[in-house]
């Protein structure tokens, strides 16, 4: 039924063929002028390049298929107690969505908690609906309702595009939290010694194709930090923060973190205060 409703809204939002075609096209186009293989391709640099395949393909952002499944999971009533979740707090008060996400993570009184929006959107499903949300964090990524949440959290970060990160600082737990994040980012381990820092520190930095976004600055954890959640194009998978940061776990040799551990939600805390005034992009499309 979901699944019907999010394949019409393809039909109508997207027209499918045409959006594929022009993702090879542009894929393709990328890949050339990253080889360098077009005869203008050195008027170009690579990250203009890729600047230029992100603006094509920006039209038809598969993301919003996401968006729109997230939508009706937020609205329709489910689980064993067989209600919606438009009660859910996010921080701005029971179902207020708008500019919800610009100011997450914070500190939440019900749960005593520092929480991001996939640890909030756990308690949300776990207290309205009756979801278990350990059993959730515990859940693979891209199965079952792990990929519900990656979808609401589309949603939800949708509802506040283009407005201006301003995470709370005010209670004295989220002020905890962002020193926490801070020394996670540049505590060094694992068998290549890196931190998050190693990678993410210095600007115009890039491994491969890819810019890495310094981190430390407003820009870079708007960009960084800001897009996310967001559809990459490269595996063809709606990935929310909690997602984008296991991977990075992964890239510097560390054990996974759990999800909607406090670790991650402090370095969310660390990166979001960082992208403070900065515009939301999410949901966006990345490599
Ligand atoms: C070994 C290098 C490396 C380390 C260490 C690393 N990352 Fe990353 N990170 C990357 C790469 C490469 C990408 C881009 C991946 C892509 O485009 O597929 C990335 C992407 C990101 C992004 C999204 C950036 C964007 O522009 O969308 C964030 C946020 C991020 N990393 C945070 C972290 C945090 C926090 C840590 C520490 C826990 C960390 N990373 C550790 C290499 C690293």
């Amino acid at each position: 039924m979901l699944n019907d409703l999010v394949l019409s809204s393809l039909r109508k939002k997207m027209n499918a063929a045409e959006g594929l075609e022009a993702l090879v096209r542009a894929l393709i186009l990328a890949l050339l002028m990253a080889i360098g293989a077009c005869p203008w391709a050195h008027a170009q640099s690579t990250a203009e390049a890729i600047a230029q395949y992100r603006a094509m393909l920006q039209d038809g952002n598969p993301a919003e298929l996401f968006v729109d499944k997230g939508e009706l999971l937020w609205n329709e009533p489910r689980g064993p107690l067989n209600a919606s979740l438009k009660a859910c707090d996010l921080g701005l008060g029971p179902g207020v969505l708008e500019g919800a996400w610009v100011q997450l993570p914070r500190y939440f009184k019900d749960t005593q908690r520092v929480q991001d929006l996939e640890s909030r959107l756990l308690t949300c499903m776990q207290t309205l609906q009756g979801l278990d949300a350990q059993s959730i964090a515990q859940t693979p990524f891209g199965v079952g309702e792990q990929i519900n949440v990656s979808a609401l959290a589309a949603f939800v970060s949708s509802k506040s595009q283009g407005m201006a990160f301003q995470l709370p600082q005010a209670h004295v737990e989220e002020r905890r939290f962002y020193e926490m994040g801070k020394r996670l980012f540049y505590t060094r381990a694992g068998p290549y010694d890196f931190s998050c820092s190693t990678c993410h520190s210095q600007s115009g930095k890039r491994i491969r194709l890819q810019d890495l976004p310094n981190l430390t600055t407003q820009e870079g954890a708007v960009a960084g930090f800001g897009a996310w959640p967001a559809y990459r194009v490269s595996n063809g998978q709606m990935w929310s923060m909690q997602q984008r940061l296991n991977d990075c776990f992964r890239q510097q040799r560390f054990p996974y973190p759990v999800f909607a551990s406090d670790a991650t939600i402090a370095l969310g805390v660390f990166m979001g205060v960082n992208a403070k005034g900065g515009q939301a992009v999410a949901p966006a499309l990345k490599r």
